[in-house]
């Protein structure tokens, strides 16, 4: 069996709402994201695997989920909107008040660009939006905190890497074994946030 149908029906029996829950036990499984009761902003979170798993590793603490379109996870705050817009964080900090986060230990970005099919562009817009999820991190993640973002595979994650590390005490790139055989995507995960460089 191809490991692709295999995750497929693994998170349909267990009823996860997507494959892609696996590749973040797989990260997690690695590098020890996750706490009981951390509090944790999910970018790109349709239809809500990566919710479900963090809500899950968390214990039951806080899991915001934002996206274009709607996640159905229960337990979990969503928040309708695109997180290159600046209303869209707004909307954020609003349900931070609403719930009483100042800021999060955890930020997850499985957020991927419409596929073109063309390499370069798909590299480049993931690269766009990964870049989003590390801006909102500068301003949203508590001192010590980790972020997790989803590239496509190109040149510029290394010039992207760079910018990050200076503000993370650990940064590594990894593809965990849920992710498609032949899919470019690759994990960027920093551990260790510091608030001053
Ligand atoms: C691979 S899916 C995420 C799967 C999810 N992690 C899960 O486990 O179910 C990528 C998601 O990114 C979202 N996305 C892409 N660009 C976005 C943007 N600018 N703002 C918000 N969400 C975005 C898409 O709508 C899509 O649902």
């Amino acid at each position: 069996m191809k490991r692709q149908d295999y995750y497929y029906k693994k998170a349909k029996r267990e009823r996860y709402k997507s494959r892609a829950s696996y590749k973040l036990k797989f990260i997690d499984q690695r590098f020890y994201i996750f706490k009981k009761g951390m509090n944790v902003l999910d970018l790109g979170a349709s239809p809500g695997g990566w919710s479900q798993v963090a809500y899950e590793l968390t214990y039951g603490g806080n899991v915001i989920s934002v996206d274009l379109k709607p996640v159905r996870v229960n337990g979990i705050h969503f928040v309708l909107g695109d997180v290159l817009k600046n209303e869209t964080l707004e909307k954020i900090r609003e349900k931070m008040r609403e719930i009483g986060i100042d800021k999060f230990d955890v930020i997850i970005s499985d957020m991927s660009p419409k596929i073109s099919g063309i390499k370069e562009v798909d590299h480049m817009q993931s690269i766009e939006l990964g870049k989003r999820a590390f801006e909102i991190s500068k301003d949203l993640l508590k001192e010590g905190g980790s972020i997790v973002i989803k590239l496509f595979y190109g040149q510029e994650i290394y010039n992207f890497k760079k910018d990050v590390e200076k503000f993370y005490d650990f940064c590594k790139l990894y593809t965990p074994p849920a992710s498609r055989e032949r899919s470019r995507e690759v994990y960027m995960v920093c551990k260790r946030f510091k608030l001053s460089t």
